[in-house]
């Protein structure tokens, strides 16, 4: 594997998620495997999971990390080629990226939808330009459309917690007070989609995402017919994706929010969220303190999910 950032890049899901569950189960086995390696993990936005996951996971396998936030610390980059650099950007990212690829092996990149231009959002202009002038293998940390750890950490979540061959996954927006990337949303579709379980997405009008990564995953719009007989409840929030509102918040209905009442409704599902997440916004304190609640194991395994994704990077 020379890049991670799209469900494509893994392969054959079911030999990573069974690599992933192996590594899990001897997570020092592979301890030599990155010595003198070093991993360059870089940060346009904040992060909590993702920065302590990933680092934690190429010291499993024995590697050096240099964590770098853009915004803290290093000059300001200026992104658009062609620009006549007389501003607050003292630096151009086309030479930055070639040399942050100088002091690593592998780059991690953090790079969320700026809501500026849906085509430069949708295009992934930034991860791409690491992966054009980085000369290292690149995984995405989060990029602008899709956040494929986190996707990957949800696999196997489900993996370890499905009490049937297929599953019903629902997939279900729920409010927040600002605009959300649509990332996380689309990759869970994808990689879902890549498994075969019955997908069903339900957002209030006007939320629909980009039909790329909705494949055939059924849209529901009655909130409590899709609900009906879920075994994994999977909530976020999602600004909109559709012209003339991409990226705007066109609803803050607190019906959607994920409360006890909703999740009687199916088949005691098990409720899942990527964090951060704002409670009594997008699910209550009861269902997210409910032994239902799996949102701290899928967390864990972003531990997991990075292991399996370096240590392809490092090997293949
Ligand atoms: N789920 C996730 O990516 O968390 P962070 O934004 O804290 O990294």
């Amino acid at each position: 594997m020379k890049k991670f950032t799209c469900v494509e890049d893994i392969g054959n899901l079911q030999v990573a998620i069974d690599e992933a569950l192996e590594i899990k189960r001897d997570r020092f086995r592979f301890q030599n495997i990155g010595k003198n390696k070093t991993l360059l993990m870089i940060f346009f936005n904040s992060s909590l999971r993702t920065r302590l996951s990933t680092q934690k996971a190429a010291m499993n396998l024995g590697m050096n990390t240099i964590v770098l936030d853009v915004n803290h610390g290093a000059w300001k980059l200026e992104t658009e080629r062609g620009v006549v650099m007389d501003g607050d950007k003292p630096e151009h990212l086309l030479e930055a990226i070639p040399v942050m690829g100088c002091y690593c092996d592998i780059i991690g990149i953090r790079s969320f939808a700026q809501f500026e231009s849906k085509e430069n959002d949708y295009s992934e202009k930034i991860l791409n330009q690491f992966l054009l002038y980085s000369g290292r293998p690149v995984f995405s940390m989060e990029a602008a459309t899709r956040h494929p750890l986190q996707s990957f950490a949800d696999l196997i979540t489900i993996e370890e917690y499905k009490k049937t061959t297929r599953p019903k996954v629902v997939l279900s927006w729920a409010p927040h007070p600002r605009a959300l990337p649509q990332a996380v949303p689309n990759s869970f579709a994808e990689w879902i989609n890549a498994t075969g379980y019955e997908l069903v997405i339900t957002h209030p009008e006007g939320y629909e995402l980009d039909p790329t990564f909705v494949g055939n995953a059924h849209i529901e719009y009655d909130r409590k017919k899709a609900f009906t007989g879920a075994d994994f409840v999977y909530a976020k929030n999602w600004a909109a994706y559709m012209d003339p509102n991409y990226g705007q918040v066109l609803s803050k209905d607190h019906a959607w929010t994920v409360d006890t009442a909703t999740m009687a409704l199916t088949n005691n599902a098990y409720f899942m969220h990527c964090l951060p997440v704002r409670r009594n916004m997008i699910v209550t304190d009861d269902v997210i303190e409910s032994p239902q609640s799996i949102v701290i194991p899928e967390a864990a395994n972003r531990e997991i999910s990075a292991q399996t994704v370096l240590k392809r990077l490092l090997t293949d």
